[in-house]
């Protein structure tokens, strides 16, 4: 009986997904076949040029070959992106159409706001309160951090190790650089160095391979989606146990898209946890486990007799000591 209702609720969420799709994208329709034919052959003339392959062999004569160079689009990047399937020309306009380019074609240029009308919304709301749009001037824009030639949403990288380069490369370009940050800072503002803010976080490099500054950084009320609200430094994440814990909220954050995956394969929501494949905490972390193993048998034991206990303390204290 409630194999059916789970049915019945997989149906019904599958037929709004489907219904909601076309709203999704952008806000228009995704492309058909054939049309996404046609769009790549008119990228590809634009990458004739923007390209390593393009850059070797121009197709044509006394073009500004070191501008170029710093103007290259990846393909295959590009169309893993999350703008992978859609016409240069969409968000550059028609002024590149021919070369030289038109003088005004840097004018035409779509905003992300353009087309992402609804969750721009929401998300400006949040951007707005952040650090960057109260204390730094209008150049920190959305376009800051979003490369619309490079970016892909979690859902869509899947992997957490890929999911953490991509999002902390953008807070470490700037963070971890002091050309870039000297670009944006006000007047005088010193780039405090990454690690040494950081310093009572133990193994910090490897903290950045593992975590997203964001994780951290911004409130965690918003169960379903990232908040762009990146906070002051004293609202920022210092608890251990928000992480290493078997039940940590780091689950329930960066991995959460893998959780709903799951959850439709499987029709439970902690199977993402139970395989642990992913699972920071207890059992992801030696030198916490070996805490929690130490632990275990010390209170097992204890059971057992009074001249066991102490043993075990004195040998407790001594870990503790040498901790
Ligand atoms: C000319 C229209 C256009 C512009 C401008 C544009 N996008 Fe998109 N964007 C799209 C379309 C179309 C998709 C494709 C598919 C979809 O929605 O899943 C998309 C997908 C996305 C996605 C993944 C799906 C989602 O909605 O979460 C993100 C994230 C995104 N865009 C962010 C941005 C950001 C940030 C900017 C500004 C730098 C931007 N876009 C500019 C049209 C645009
Ligand atoms: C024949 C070669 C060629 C083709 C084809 C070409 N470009 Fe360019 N593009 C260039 C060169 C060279 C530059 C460097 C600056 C310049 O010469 O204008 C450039 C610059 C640009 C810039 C940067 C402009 C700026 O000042 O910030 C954009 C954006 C751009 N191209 C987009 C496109 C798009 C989109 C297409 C396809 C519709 C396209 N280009 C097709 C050669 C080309
Ligand atoms: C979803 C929108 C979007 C699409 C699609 C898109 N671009 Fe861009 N592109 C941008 C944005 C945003 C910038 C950054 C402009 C800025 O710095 O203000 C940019 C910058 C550029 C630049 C100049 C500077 C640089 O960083 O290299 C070139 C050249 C360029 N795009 C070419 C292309 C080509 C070629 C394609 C198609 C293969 C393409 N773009 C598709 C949004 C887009
Ligand atoms: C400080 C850097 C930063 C700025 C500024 C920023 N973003 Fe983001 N944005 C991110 C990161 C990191 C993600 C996480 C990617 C994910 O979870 O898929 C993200 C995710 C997104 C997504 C997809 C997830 C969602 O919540 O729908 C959209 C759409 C988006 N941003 C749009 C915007 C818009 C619009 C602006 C400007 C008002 C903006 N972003 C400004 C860093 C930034
Ligand atoms: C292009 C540069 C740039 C990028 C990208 C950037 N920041 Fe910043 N950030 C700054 C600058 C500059 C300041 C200093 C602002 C000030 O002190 O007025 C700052 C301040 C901060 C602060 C300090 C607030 C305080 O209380 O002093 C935090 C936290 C922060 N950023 C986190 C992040 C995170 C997380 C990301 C990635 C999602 C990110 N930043 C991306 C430039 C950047
Ligand atoms: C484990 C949680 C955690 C992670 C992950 C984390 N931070 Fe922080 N960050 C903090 C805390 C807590 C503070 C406040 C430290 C203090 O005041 O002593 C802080 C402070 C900062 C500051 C303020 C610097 C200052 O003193 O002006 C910046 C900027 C910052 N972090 C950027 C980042 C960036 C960029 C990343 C990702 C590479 C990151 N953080 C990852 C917890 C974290
Ligand atoms: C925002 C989440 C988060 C917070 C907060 C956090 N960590 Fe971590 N930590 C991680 C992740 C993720 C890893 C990588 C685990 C892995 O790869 O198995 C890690 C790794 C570690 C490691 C290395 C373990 C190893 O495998 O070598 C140590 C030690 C550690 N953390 C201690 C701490 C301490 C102490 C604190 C509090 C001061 C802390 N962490 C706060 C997420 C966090």
């Amino acid at each position: 009986m409630f194999g059916n209702l789970a049915k019945k609720i997989r149906g019904a969420a599958a037929l709004l997904a489907l219904l909601a799709a076309p709203l999704a994208f952008g806000d228009d329709p995704p492309p058909t076949p054939e049309e996404l034919v046609k769009i790549r052959a008119a990228n590809a003339e634009c990458l004739s040029c923007h390209s390593e392959a393009g850059l070797k062999k121009p197709p044509k004569e006394g073009m500004d070959l070191k501008k170029l160079r710093s103007h290259l689009v990846h393909l295959d990047t590009f169309t893993a992106s999350d703008h992978g399937q859609m016409a240069c020309t969409k968000c550059h306009g028609d002024g590149y159409a021919e070369h030289p380019h038109a003088a005004d074609a840097k004018d035409e240029m779509a905003e992300c706001q353009d087309c992402h009308a609804r969750k721009a919304m929401r998300i400006e709301r949040q951007f707005d309160k952040s650090v960057h749009a109260e204390n730094l001037s209008e150049t920190f824009t959305c376009k800051t951090c979003h490369d619309a030639h490079t970016m892909a949403l979690a859902s869509k990288l899947r992997d957490p190790h890929k999911i953490v380069a991509q999002d902390n490369k953008i807070c470490l370009d700037c963070h971890d650089s002091d050309l870039a940050f000297a670009k944006m800072a006000p007047d005088k503002k010193k780039r405090p160095p990454i690690d040494d803010i950081h310093d009572w976080l133990p193994n910090t490099r490897l903290h950045w391979k593992a975590v997203r500054c964001v994780e951290c950084h911004t409130p965690t009320e918003d169960k379903l989606s990232l908040s762009h609200e990146i906070q002051n430094k004293d609202k920022a994440e210092k608890k251990c146990a928000t992480c290493h814990s078997a039940n940590s909220s780091l689950n329930a954050r960066l991995y959460r898209h893998l959780q709903t995956e799951e959850q439709n394969k499987y029709g439970f929501l902690n199977s993402v946890m139970l395989s642990s494949s992913y699972v920071v905490g207890a059992t992801r972390n030696p030198t916490l486990d070996k805490a929690l193993i130490a632990l275990f048998i010390a209170t097992v034991l204890g059971v057992i007799g009074h001249g066991i206990v102490r043993i075990i303390t004195t040998r407790l204290r001594r870990r503790k000591n040498h901790d």
